[in-house]
């Protein structure tokens, strides 16, 4: 621990920039998928317009929540994390800058051209090239900020949350380029480098460490900030955090073709896939205890702390998405599960309960640090958002396994001449009433985050310029 007081402050402009966007995509993008979840529904909500379509909207709600929403809250809390756990400012404002302006430009960019119809095709890879070409630039020189900076610190060691930013930001760096290869026959169109089944896999090698290293790699190194910091614990074990590190990267890159089981990849493939996948629990699962175990001695804090609720949630739904994922990609239970609302009741334990409850708690712990105020303006506001978005969640997530469930096994049921025994309405008018509950948990979820924007727009009204300065500047005096 330094207690040395460095002449300057941290960077904590970029940080808030982020932060703030956050939430404003944050509503966005739930807003949109409130929306197509209506239109499923109500498919009049489609306007017959097709700009309006859910074929359009629905890649632009993936892009809107998970590289808007998440994507700002692993900005703000990356920058926030490796300066204060380096105890340096960001090696370079003007580049921390860019990032931020280039960011917004990329998804300004998704904005304008997904409702237009232009798309790679590739799912969560959607954007043509001129804009894939930015978002590669950008997230270089995010790299060149975030390992500058770690090459600057003042400290020995390199606290662990860093590592699997670091490993977050390479990675997805690494995907990116590769998937994108791509010949442009024109400003707004390009065919793949790669064709038939070897782009499946690719495109599911990225798909799938999406999910292992944008979802869940950065979203752990918020965790292993803010869980010990609102806990006010040590974390429960440093060594387990470097073994679940390593055997996490090691085991996600091979876990991909789950995405393409009996589909023309060869078999073997499929096979390894789903091993890798059944051993994924373990490493998932390292982190999970490990960010549970952290509360030891501290779990009486749940009972006043809506900040400390919203993160150790988060970890209950990671586990719990962590431990059905390995199971739906054992072959047999996948034949059942594909193409069903269990993939969508799985993806969003995740991207709710998980990516989206852990930003939450972290923005919450962020903005009156960041804003030179003691606390966020009102609790009693952050205790009901952690009720709206932990019961919508449930809600989402039940009403898709029911569906799910009910489709996969509607789907499959033959008579004894061997003919379907449901028509394929048959079983989409069994799934209405769960796209209803699900529209309705994804309307509390969305509601939720009109609470913060709301608690952080007072918080933020009443800073004070000066006093977040010196809060900046105080900030680099003791451990992170
Ligand atoms: C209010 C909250 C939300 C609602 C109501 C909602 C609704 C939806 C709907 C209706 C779909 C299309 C499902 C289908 O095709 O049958 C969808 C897909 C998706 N959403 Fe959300 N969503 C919400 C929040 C989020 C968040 C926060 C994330 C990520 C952090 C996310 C990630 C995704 C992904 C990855 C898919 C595509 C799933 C797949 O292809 O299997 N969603 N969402
Ligand atoms: C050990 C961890 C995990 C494993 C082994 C796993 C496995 C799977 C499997 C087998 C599927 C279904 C593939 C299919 O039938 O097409 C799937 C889909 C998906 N999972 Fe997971 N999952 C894990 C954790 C997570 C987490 C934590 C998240 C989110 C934060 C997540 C997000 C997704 C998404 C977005 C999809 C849908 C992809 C698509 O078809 O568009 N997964 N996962």
């Amino acid at each position: 621990m330094s207690t040395a007081i460095s002449p300057t402050a941290y960077n904590y402009k970029v940080v808030r920039q982020f932060a703030i966007m956050t939430v404003v995509w944050g509503i966005l993008g739930m807003g949109l998928g409130v929306f197509i979840a209506s239109q499923l529904v109500w498919p009049e909500l489609n306007f017959d317009l097709p700009w309006t379509t859910f074929g359009r909207l629905r890649p632009l709600h993936t892009n809107l929540v998970i590289f808007a929403f998440g994507g700002c809250a692993l900005f703000a809390t990356s920058y926030y994390v490796v300066q204060r756990t380096c105890q340096t400012r960001l090696i370079s404002d003007s580049l921390a800058a860019f990032t931020f302006w280039g960011w917004q430009a990329v998804i300004v960019g998704a904005i304008v051209t997904l409702p237009l119809g232009y798309t790679t095709t590739k799912e969560y890879a959607e954007l043509e090239w001129p804009l894939a070409i930015l978002l590669a630039i950008v997230w270089v020189t995010y790299g060149l900020v975030f390992f500058g900076t770690i090459v600057k610190r003042k400290t020995k060691h390199i606290y662990v949350g860093n590592w699997f930013y670091g490993a977050f930001i390479v990675v997805t760096a690494m995907l990116h380029i590769v998937n994108h290869a791509s010949l442009p026959v024109s400003f707004f169109k390009s065919y793949s480098a790669y064709s038939g089944a070897t782009d499946a896999m690719i495109q599911w090698w990225y798909g799938h460490n999406a999910v292992g290293f944008f979802l869940t790699t950065g979203f752990l190194g918020m965790m292993y900030y803010f869980v010990p910091k609102q806990a006010e614990r040590p974390i429960y074990s440093y060594r387990l955090s470097i073994v679940h590190f390593w055997a996490l990267i090691t085991l996600y890159i091979w876990a991909g073709p789950h995405h393409l089981h009996y589909t023309a990849l060869p078999d073997w493939a499929q096979s390894l896939g789903m091993a890798m996948s059944i051993i994924l629990l373990a490493p998932s699962w390292g982190g999970m205890i490990n960010g549970m175990m952290t509360l030891s001695g501290a779990w009486h804090k749940l009972r006043t702390d809506p900040i400390l609720r919203f993160l150790v949630v988060s970890l209950a739904f990671y586990g719990m998405s962590t431990f059905e994922g390995p199971m739906m990609a054992i072959k047999t239970v996948n034949s059942l599960s594909h193409y069903t609302d269990w993939t969508i009741g799985h993806v969003h334990a995740g991207a709710l309960g998980w990516v989206a409850m852990i930003s939450i708690g972290a923005i919450y712990h962020m903005i009156p640090k960041l804003f030179g105020r003691a606390q966020m303006h009102s609790t009693s506001l952050i205790n009901a958002h952690f009720w709206l978005a932990t019961i919508g969640t449930v809600l989402y997530i039940a009403s898709m396994w029911v569906n799910g469930i009910t489709q996969g096994l509607m789907w499959r049921a033959i008579n004894d001449d061997g003919t379907l025994t449901y028509s394929f309405v048959e079983a989409l008018q069994a799934s209405h009433p769960g796209f209803i509950v699900r529209a309705l948990g994804g309307a509390f979820f969305a509601s939720g985050m009109l609470l913060m924007a709301y608690n952080v727009y007072r918080t933020v009204r009443a800073s004070d310029p000066a006093e977040a300065e010196a809060a900046a500047k105080i900030a680099v005096v003791g451990a992170h």
